[in-house]
């Protein structure tokens, strides 16, 4: 291995571990049946596991009133560095006045498996209207990252967090590589700039083109699909991984591509999400990451590319890692390949124009995504997963 590789530093310079020693493992179980409960839901046990493997380095737990009001009002912790999405735990009031500040408590997953433990320093609540349009910019209960938000409890628990043990994703253990995996695998592969790719979407030709484009002026990539919990019309992540599976093993060259899980939740706040993807990426170890059009997108929450003019809003070198940004890419009819504006001469009606969203919609009608947007063994793929005769491509 070469020496002279070095890794991007995480966000904050520190890479954040906080997973059980096995002292301290036995030491919370030996005190596990007398420390209060709080039982986590979906979202937050990944988020529990994201702070404890360093994914969301520099936090060491979950947010204080400082560092929340900071990153809601002003995408910045209460030390200045950036970040955009509050990573909270919420609880009801009934469960808070339960609690008392200074406290262990035992954190558990919805089965009641004791899953971690947390410090508890603060009490505190918050606006969630205030957070709504200012994460989300809405408060439309259907936007499914402000619905989450409305759901939660009252009050916020803060403090820092320590994961019991680091379990292999039963889904896909082969895929699970963890931040100080990634980096070690990067430094061994001599990978000097890395580029991520965040997606919650079967693979498509458009991504493959930005990718493809991006790969082109960096070392390697670092195909880092999110595996928690998405919205339910989201196609499911066993279905996309064998989609990415495919991609990677029929479409890129094989030593330059580093296919990974990312497993924290969908927020759906578009260029907020932005940023915070970013920044979990840099902390992989990437020093490049791809936003195309409406990045963490749902509905017509945002424009096409306010998830890439939110990069603008910091100085350079404060986020320290590069955003690559791509237009809308379509197949173009008159050139027969993948575009976009800057690339192609088509004229609109000439463009084949097609997203995540109206695959889902293609394939929930029994339509196959045509071979302009998907590539065949992929929509053979998702079409056996929707159980959609190939003949009706
Ligand atoms: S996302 O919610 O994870 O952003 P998706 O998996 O569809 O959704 O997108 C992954 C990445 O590809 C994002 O950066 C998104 O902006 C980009 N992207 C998706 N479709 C296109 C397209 N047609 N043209 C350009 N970029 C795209």
């Amino acid at each position: 291995m070469s020496q002279s590789i070095k890794n991007i530093a995480p966000h904050g310079g520190e890479l954040i571990n906080r997973i059980c020693t096995d002292e301290q493992r036995q030491e919370f179980l030996d005190k596990a049946d007398h420390l209060p409960r709080v039982t986590l839901d979906e979202r937050a046990v990944s988020d529990l596991v994201m702070i404890a493997i360093g994914g969301f380095s520099p936090l060491t737990g979950f947010m204080n009133q400082a560092d929340y009001k900071g990153a809601v009002d002003n995408m910045r912790l209460e030390n200045g560095l950036p970040w955009a999405v509050p990573v909270t735990l919420s609880v009801s009031k009934e469960t808070a006045d339960a609690l008392k500040e200074g406290a262990l408590i035992r954190l558990d997953d919805a089965s009641g498996t004791f899953v971690g433990v947390m410090e508890l320093q603060q009490k505190f609540t918050y606006d969630k209207i205030h957070e709504a349009l200012h994460v989300y910019r809405t408060n439309e209960e259907k936007h499914p990252g402000v619905a989450v938000v409305y759901s939660q409890g009252e009050v916020n628990l803060a403090g820092p967090v320590w994961l019991l043990k680091r379990e292999a994703d039963p889904r896909f253990p082969a895929y699970q590589i963890d931040p100080a995996e990634s980096r070690a695998l990067f430094r061994e592969k001599e990978w000097k700039t890395v580029v991520g790719f965040q997606t919650r979407n079967p693979i498509h030709r458009a991504h493959e083109y930005i990718i493809k484009c991006a790969l082109e002026i960096v070392d390697g990539l670092f195909l880092h699909p999110l595996v928690g919990a998405t919205k339910k019309d989201d196609i499911p992540a066993d279905v996309r991984m064998r989609c990415y599976e495919i991609m990677r093993d029929h479409y890129f060259p094989h030593d330059r591509v580093v296919l990974a899980i990312n497993p924290s939740a969908m927020r759906y706040a578009g260029p907020r999400e932005a940023i915070f993807h970013a920044l979990i990426r840099k902390n992989y170890g990437c020093t490049h990451f791809i936003v195309g059009r409406d990045h963490a997108g749902v509905g017509d929450y945002y424009g096409t590319y306010d998830a890439q003019y939110i990069f603008d809003e910091f100085e350079p070198g404060e986020l320290d890692i590069t955003p690559l940004k791509f237009e809308h890419a379509f197949f173009c009819k008159r050139t027969q390949q993948m575009a976009t504006t800057k690339t192609s001469p088509s004229l609109p009606e000439e463009r084949v124009h097609l997203s995540g969203t109206k695959v889902r919609e293609m394939l929930r009608r029994g339509e196959l995504p045509p071979p302009e947007f998907s590539r065949p063994q992929v929509a053979a793929e998702l079409a056996k997963a929707m159980q959609i005769p190939v003949e009706s491509r």
